[in-house]
């Protein structure tokens, strides 16, 4: 297949600050002079922040990492799981199309995409909720026909089954991923007939459906919101000598963009301390919290458990409350901080509107 940019490019690219300080951590993963291996988790960063890869993306890794802006093309260009067009803002769904999975009907589920989404492959729907293509084998071959959709499988597909989940993907389900056919993983259809030991005291679902479920927001995750991971391999309390080499290979690291790495991030979050919260909305009702960019009605309904109900409120934390929230959202952790919740909602309390809400007031996000 021929993999070209996309034709319409936005004019920049930048890491959210905490994407960034994710980013630079990496870059100290390697020795000095070979900053350019942080290629990969910097571009599927990039990728997940934004959901496909645009050229100024592209450009802006190859310039954290000093590399010519054409060794990095080639980089994305190169690897099937970097897209380099407009992905779906629900889902892109992968469908498997290789052997196991052909013969099991893919070609069902390939014929639901394109009466559902739309005739070509990378294209998005005409909501811009979605998009597809085919995939090769990703392992889940036991259950074939499969696809994947954001981090997750879904196993055990009809043409029906993966209707089902567009239709509840699009209204703002999120649907158990794993087998949609009643196996717990990969074991035979009519049961297990040995080992059925194991089937006492375990979890409600296999082990990767039941993780998804607990974070319950599985296909968002491709944004870029998991915890961020930054720099445990250099401990922390190091010692001196176990941190010079980061320092070092954060200078090497060119242009001088990424010349504070180290220091960033590792740094010491602040004490976490609880907000003031409110037993109840003010008079005049609670603020659409949703239109703060990683909320979903389910973080809306936590937060308004928690007694966080305007906009004014979240400007309001200090660093220390922000680290007290990002703790205590139950399965979202670090989400208000990876998302910058405090100054969407400056802009927000102060009666303006930010990009985001206001792609959600004209329904493009759901
Ligand atoms: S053939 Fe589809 S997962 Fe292997």
């Amino acid at each position: 297949m021929l993999r070209r940019l996309y034709h319409d490019q936005p004019a920049s690219f930048e890491f959210t600050q905490a994407n960034l300080a994710w980013a630079k951590g990496q870059i100290t993963k390697y020795p000095e002079g070979r900053q350019a291996s942080a290629i990969i988790p910097l571009l599927w960063r990039a990728q997940e922040q934004e959901g496909w890869l645009s050229r100024a993306a592209i450009e802006h890794v190859a310039d954290m990492l000093g590399m010519a802006h054409i060794r990095a093309l080639e980089v994305a260009t190169f690897y099937f799981m970097f897209q380099l067009q407009p992905v779906g803002s629900v889902a892109h769904i992968q469908i498997c199309g290789t052997t196991s999975c052909m013969i099991c009907g893919a070609e069902d589920l390939i014929k639901v995409c394109k009466e559902k989404i739309a005739a070509q492959p990378h294209t998005l729907s005409a909501d811009g909720k979605f998009s597809w293509e085919e995939v090769e084998c990703l392992g889940a071959c036991t259950n074939a026909p499969m696809a994947q959709i954001g981090k997750d499988y879904y196993e055990d597909l009809t043409a029906e089954s993966l209707s089902k989940l567009l239709d509840d993907m699009a209204a703002g389900k999120v649907p158990v991923p794993g087998p949609q056919n009643g196996r717990y993983a990969s074991e035979p259809l009519s049961g297990l007939t040995s080992l059925k030991e194991y089937e006492k005291g375990r979890a409600k679902y296999n082990g990767s459906a039941q993780r998804a479920v607990d974070i319950g927001d599985s296909i968002k995750r491709i944004d870029g919101t998991e915890v961020p991971l930054l720099t445990p391999w250099l401990g922390k309390g190091a010692a001196p000598a176990a941190k010079a080499p980061a320092k070092k290979a954060a200078a090497a690291a060119k242009p001088a963009k990424a010349e504070k790495p180290a220091a960033k991030a590792d740094a010491k979050p602040a004490k976490a301390k609880k907000p003031r919260t409110l037993k109840a909305a003010r008079k005049g009702g609670a603020d659409d919290l949703k239109m703060i960019k990683g909320v979903g009605p389910k973080l809306e309904e936590m937060l308004n458990g928690m007694g966080f109900y305007h906009f004014d409120q979240v400007a309001a934390w200090t660093e220390a409350e922000l680290a007290w929230v990002d703790d205590n959202i139950e399965g979202f952790k670090g989400r208000a901080s990876r998302d910058g919740w405090i100054d969407q909602a400056k802009i927000l309390a102060g009666g303006g509107q930010t990009e985001f809400s206001n792609r959600v007031k004209k329904g493009d996000v759901y």
